[in-house]
């Protein structure tokens, strides 16, 4: 652990290991695949900022807004002196809203494993934020990790998880995460999440295929990640950025697409893609507010409200741990 002068920092050293074997495996057989996590590097992290303000890209704002609306009442459900643990927290923007409104929060703990972006947010939180304490970690939130020991005894334990980030995982993952995070939380706990609603496929194929361009590129940046990393000669003009919503599987899916047959080295091994070759990088479930809280009861979860914006975009839940 390492503490600046107003915050705590516990890093719990992500493997940088990983992402060589999590590419060799992912591209060694027949069906290529990344794990989506690997998107979010210093550049990746800039990227998917760049996203959140994009006319196409819904999500941000309207979270945002309906987090903003409902403020008040969120904070009443997590009552005084309670301890927010939000899992890939990134630059923390959502939590300053739950933070203005929180009657005197005993702690506010941002998990993620954008090490610096972290470092960063932590910082300007507590320097905005001086009567809340941060208690930074930096970790694969995806696998259990060792959770500090928290300041203020009385107050919840709230896991704030945002953005949708659970469209990430396929429902059977999802479920798992939302075990891990159960457990991370302990008896009693609860959490505010937000989950992308189901609704008309073309205002879904647009928020990920942007006109600007920027989704492709924060996606084609895991190769370059690749390039920079793990010493690797991946020829960015031989792939793009493909993405789609599949409305019998209820997901955005999103692959890198090879335009030619050709092979390229990484790490000191030899991969080959053949034209129309899909990599797949990344999935984006959407969820009706019955289907989530079905998948949340699995995990122990109990609704306690459910907030929507007026266009029935976004949804955001809060529950308590039976
Ligand atoms: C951060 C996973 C919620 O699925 O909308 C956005 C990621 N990928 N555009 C999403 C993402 C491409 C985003 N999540």
């Amino acid at each position: 652990m390492r503490d600046d002068a107003r915050f705590a920092f516990h890093d719990l050293a992500p493997g940088e290991e990983s992402f060589r074997d999590a590419v060799w495996r992912g591209l060694a057989g027949p069906r290529k695949a990344i794990p989506c996590k690997f998107l979010y590097d210093e550049r990746g992290s800039e990227l998917f900022e760049q996203i959140c303000r994009l006319p196409e890209y819904y999500p941000t704002r309207t979270e945002i807004a309906i987090l903003e609306e409902n403020a008040d009442e969120i904070a009443a459900q997590m009552g005084a002196h309670c301890r927010i643990i939000e899992f890939g927290s990134g630059a923390s923007h959502k939590a300053r809203i739950l933070l203005q409104a929180l009657d005197r929060p005993a702690a506010y703990v941002p998990v993620d494993i954008s090490r610096e972006h972290l470092r960063e947010a932590a910082a300007s939180l507590a320097e905005d934020f001086p009567d809340a304490p941060v208690i930074a970690v930096c970790a694969d939130y995806t696998g259990p990790f060792p959770l500090p020991d928290l300041p203020g005894p009385a107050g919840k334990r709230v896991g704030f998880f945002p953005g949708s980030s659970i469209g990430n995982f396929e429902p059977e993952a999802a479920a798992r995460f939302l075990r891990n995070y159960a457990n991370i939380l302990g008896p009693g706990g609860e959490m505010l999440i937000g989950v992308d609603l189901k609704k008309d496929p073309h205002i879904l194929d647009a928020a990920y295929n942007d006109r600007a361009g920027i989704t492709a590129l924060f996606n084609l940046n895991l190769f370059e990640r690749i390039n920079r990393e793990l010493d690797g000669d991946l020829d960015l003009d031989l792939f793009e950025h493909f993405a789609f919503y599949s409305e019998s599987k209820g997901r955005i899916e999103i692959y890198i697409r090879s335009l030619a047959n050709h092979q390229a080295m990484i790490a000191g091994r030899r991969f080959r893609f053949s034209a129309g070759e899909l990599i797949h990088t990344e999935y984006s479930y959407k969820y009706s507010v019955g289907e989530f809280r079905e998948l949340a009861a699995s995990a122990g979860f109990r609704p306690v409200d459910t907030w929507i914006d007026e266009g029935e975009l976004f949804s955001v839940h809060y529950f308590r741990l039976r």
